[in-house]
Parts: structure tokens; C-alpha cells; sequence
């Protein structure tokens, strides 16, 4: 098992060298399972809403382009797991820019939820009118996770451009430079968790 600070440096590595990266196991079941009892309480206090697109004018358009539910973090009052996952991700927004002088200043993390049937069309994180997005930063809290469920993040890269399929298991953080790579969610086939964030400029 790698400690935390050897975690930062294969995720900067790998960022480095190809503008993103992908970990196994950046927290462990324990925690994964923390974060979900969280995200079902939200689930019974009823604070998921139907997450929007960009553009205000189309908003109605929005559930074609993407079905999820979503919660933003507080750090403030957010649950003692949430602030403890808020905290480890400024950690490696700190090592970030101590490393690769990245000048990140803040990030933002929400909790996402897919219903059966539901998806995100190949997109891109950054708009014209939001340039603060630096990197997006996916944890996955689907425990048990079957291939059967589907639901997988697809990464478009200039190497692979007809994507890198990412199965969203339990603890597997994704990273990625917010301008440069479109990614889409295929459609899942039962609830899929997770975490979505980006660190800002
Ligand atoms: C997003 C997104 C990917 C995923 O919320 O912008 O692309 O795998 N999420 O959940
Ligand atoms: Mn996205």
C-alpha cells in the first residue's frame, strides 16, 4: 500500500506525463463506506438536486445531456467523513502546486448519483465563459461494483481516441487536465456514487 504522500506523487507523475491518471485504491473500503452512509443520508434529507449544464438558456434540455443528482461538500458542516475527503484533496492540491507550480487556489467537490438509465453525453469541463477549471478529480464509492452495472467513464485521449472505458470502482480516483480531455458516463444500470470535484485556478 502506498502512503498518502507517495499516492500525490504517482498522481502527479502520471499527470506529467500524460495528462491524467488513474488510482486504485486512493481510500479504502472503510472510508468508501463512510462516504456513502453520508451520501444516503443526503438521499433521505432529500438535498440531491437534478444537476444542471452550463448554459441557463437551455435548461430544460438538461436531463438529455446528463441524468445525475448532485450535493455540493461544505466544509463547514459537512459530515466529519466529507471534511476528512475536502482535507485530503487540498492536501494534494497543496502538493500540486508545490511540485509543478500549478497555481490551484481552491476546489469545489460534489457527490453525484445516477439512477438506472442515466448518463452524461461526451463533454467537455471547461466552457468558454468558465476557465478556472484546472483538473477534474472523480472518486468512485460503487462497493461491489459488477461489469454488469455499467455506468462506465469514458476517456477521450489523442493516444486512444476512441476512449479508455474506466470501470467506477470503489476507491478509484480519476484525475484529469478539466481543458483538454472530453470524457461522457455511460449509461448505468443500477444507483452509481460518486464524488466529482475540480481544483481551480
Ligand atoms: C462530471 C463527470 C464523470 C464520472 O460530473 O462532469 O464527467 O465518471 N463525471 O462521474
Ligand atoms: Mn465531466
Amino acid at each position: 500500500m502506498l502512503n498518502q504522500e507517495e499516492k500525490f506523487e504517482a498522481l502527479v507523475i502520471a499527470l506529467s506525463e500524460k495528462g491524467y491518471a488513474i488510482m486504485d485504491y486512493f481510500i479504502n473500503d472503510d472510508a468508501v463506506a463512510q462516504l456513502v452512509d453520508c451520501l444516503l443520508q443526503h438521499q433521505i434529507n432529500g438535498t440531491f438536486k437534478a444537476a444542471g449544464i452550463r448554459k441557463t438558456a437551455e435548461q430544460h434540455l438538461a436531463p438529455k445531456i446528463r441524468g445525475d443528482q448532485i450535493v455540493w461538500l461544505n466544509a463547514e458542516t459537512g459530515a466529519v467523513a466529507e471534511q476528512a475527503y475536502l482535507k485530503l484533496i487540498t492536501a494534494f492540491q497543496q502538493y500540486l502546486n508545490h511540485t509543478c507550480y500549478t497555481g490551484i487556489i481552491a476546489n469545489e467537490l460534489h457527490y453525484s448519483c445516477y439512477h438506472n438509465n442515466q448518463f452524461y453525453k461526451r463533454h467537455l469541463d471547461v466552457f468558454k465563459t468558465q476557465t478556472s477549471r484546472a483538473y477534474s478529480i472523480i472518486l468512485y464509492l460503487n462497493l461491489n461494483w459488477q461489469s454488469a452495472d455499467a455506468g462506465e467513464l469514458v476517456l477521450y485521449t489523442k493516444q486512444e481516441p476512441n476512449g479508455i472505458r474506466i470501470a467506477p470502482l470503489a476507491g478509484r480516483l480519476v484525475c484529469f487536465e478539466s481543458a483538454d480531455f472530453e470524457h461522457e458516463v455511460l449509461a448505468t444500470t443500477c444507483q452509481r456514487y460518486s464524488i466529482t470535484g475540480w481544483l481551480l485556478r
